[in-house]
């Protein structure tokens, strides 16, 4: 490929002020970078859109003094964000131009990156893509969520939040393979089908509709065993009081509140029944299980050839869309992992005849 002179990037220009976080972004032009010893150039495909980027846009006097990864954003930077893409020049031993990769990037048309951020992916058709949820960082949260932090059993009743959503999907799906008899909550109507309809889900419970807690009481009328949790707020309130005896709750995110700053949390509720339940609520951060990423890929591929698992994400197109797609994704927007592509998918191209 023919590097350009110039490339667009998109940089991370003012902090948010209300729900319009596409303001927070500004789309420019800058010199191709310079690929230092031990980095690559990196041709980005897709953009995974995360929501602990929303957490990285809070001002630094607004942390609550807990690590988040990669700190505070700073104004006038290139935004970070993970994704897939091709090299297309390197200064590393380990990688060529034509590899496929995912890790650490940029929003950007090209983004130089230390190597050591990224991983080669398998020469196999939509790996790219497919890196970015089921078999990546989506797919290993649910899977080791449900069998290494909540240790579900078949016949147990697990509940996930953000049912439709990158992690939600697949854990649904998940659980269900597991044998576990599964209540997805999401927003609105359509996801709520979707995630019974197409996920296998046994119930669903719409949030936006309101009485949140007599809906779960009515679809978990044994109680809740395992709660896998990524959104907190009113649907964490809403669950712990049907959580049965040593049920357990894995933290995987607080969504409810990534826009918030100090002194709006209220702490930990429901604390006695928290007792006389022995629950055990755990946070879970996906990069503690990295030693065992080979092994849950492995059967996580196994059970795409069973047909018991199935990838689920909405592409949307153009790096100059990146500002919406994001904001979209904390409206609710996409269906399973929300993905930005930058460039067309070299592995979804039509073969040479
Ligand atoms: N700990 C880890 O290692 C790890 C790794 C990956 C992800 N996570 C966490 O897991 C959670 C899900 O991540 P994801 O990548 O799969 O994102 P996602 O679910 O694809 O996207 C976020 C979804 O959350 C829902 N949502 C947004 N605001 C909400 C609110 N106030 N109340 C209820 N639902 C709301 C929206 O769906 P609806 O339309 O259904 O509301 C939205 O589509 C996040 O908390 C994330 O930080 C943690």
């Amino acid at each position: 490929m023919k590097i350009p002179g110039d490339i667009r990037v998109v940089r991370y220009v003012a902090h948010p002020d209300g729900a319009e976080l596409r303001k927070c972004f500004s789309l420019s032009q800058m010199r191709v970078p310079e690929v230092d010893q031990g980095e690559v150039l990196v041709r980005p495909i897709y953009l995974r859109m995360d929501p602990y980027q929303r957490i990285r846009m809070r001002p630094e006097s607004d942390f609550e003094g807990g690590p988040i990864r990669g700190g505070p954003l700073r104004l006038g930077e290139v935004e970070p964000g993970r994704g897939s893409g091709v090299i297309v020049q390197s200064g590393h031993p380990s990688f060529s131009p034509g590899d496929h990769v995912s890790g650490e990037m940029h929003w950007a048309e090209l983004t130089a990156v230390p190597a050591a951020a990224l991983e080669k992916l398998p020469p196999l058709r939509g790996s790219l893509r497919l890196s970015q949820s089921i078999l990546g960082g989506p797919g290993l949260t649910a899977y080791f969520a449900l069998h290494e932090t909540a240790r579900a059993l078949a016949g147990e009743t697990v509940v996930v939040t953000g049912a439709a959503g990158g992690v939600g999907a697949l854990a649904i799906q998940m659980a269900k393979a597991m044998g576990c008899r599964v209540v997805g909550i999401a927003g609105g109507e359509e996801k709520c089908r979707f995630i019974m309809e197409n996920l296998g889900a046994d119930a669903a419970i719409d949030h936006r509709a309101g009485e949140i807690e007599a809906a779960l009481a009515r679809a978990c009328p044994d109680g809740i065993d395992v709660f896998l949790d990524g959104v907190g707020g009113a649907l964490h309130d809403a669950a712990i009081p049907l959580m049965r005896v040593r049920g357990r709750v894995v933290v995987l995110g607080a969504i409810d509140r990534y826009d918030a700053g100090n002194g709006i949390d209220l702490g930990p509720r429901n604390l006695y029944l928290i007792a006389i339940n022995r629950l055990r609520i755990q946070g879970f951060l996906v990069g503690d299980h990295v030693a065992d990423y080979p092994a849950a890929l492995s059967e996580i591929r196994q059970a795409i050839d069973r047909g018991q698992l199935h990838a689920v994400d909405t592409v949307r197109e153009g790096l100059n869309e990146a500002p919406a797609v994001f904001e979209g994704l904390f409206r609710g927007a996409a269906i399973g992992k929300l993905l930005l592509q930058v460039h067309p998918d070299p592995e979804e191209q039509p073969e040479a005849a």
